[in-house]
């Protein structure tokens, strides 16, 4: 994690939700945006979320990253206590592979809304470059670091499928 103040809080609702979420974390890093990642749920300690979204804004973090499985109210609940952009990534590997994670994210109800990506690890890596196009808006660095992420990726793509 980079060591400055952290711009992005990532939450998620179990510890099983990690090996996902890391994903998130790591591509945050990669792109030297601060973040720190907690294990909050909606169901389970509810009293301790609330306090930490509520107090998200006043602490300096500017995007919300949420990740959670199954009924998956957590990034709604989180939603409903903040006005900053909350992006919700559905976990994978429970009963149906995602499929009720993402429907009860993306299912949100006009008025408070959660930015839904894919399920699994591709959703926690474009939250984490969502979150960067957010913070690039008013960040010059963070612009800089952003475009030079796109060029490499453009630049790593060998048009030879059999290419190694
Ligand atoms: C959700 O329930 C979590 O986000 C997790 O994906 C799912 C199952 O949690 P565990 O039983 O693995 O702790 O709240």
């Amino acid at each position: 994690m980079a060591d400055n103040k952290p711009l992005v809080g990532i939450i998620m609702g179990s510890q099983s939700d990690w090996a996902i979420m890391k994903n998130a974390a790591d591509t945050l890093t990669k792109l030297g945006i601060a973040n720190e990642s907690k294990v909050m749920s909606a169901h389970r300690t509810p009293d301790k979320l609330a306090e930490y979204v509520k107090a998200a804004k006043g602490n300096g973090l500017k995007v919300l990253i949420t990740g959670a499985g199954m009924a998956a109210a957590l990034p709604g609940a989180c939603a409903a206590l903040t006005p900053l952009p909350v992006l919700g990534v559905p976990q994978d590997g429970k009963v149906m592979g995602g499929l009720d994670a993402i429907l009860s994210m993306v299912q949100m109800p006009a008025g408070i809304p959660v930015g839904t990506l894919a399920v699994g690890r591709s959703g926690a890596i474009n939250a984490a470059l969502l979150a960067a196009a957010i913070l690039a808006l008013s960040d010059k660095k963070i612009e800089a670091s952003l475009d030079k992420f796109r060029a490499d990726q453009t630049a790593a793509v060998n048009e030879n499928p059999e290419a190694a």
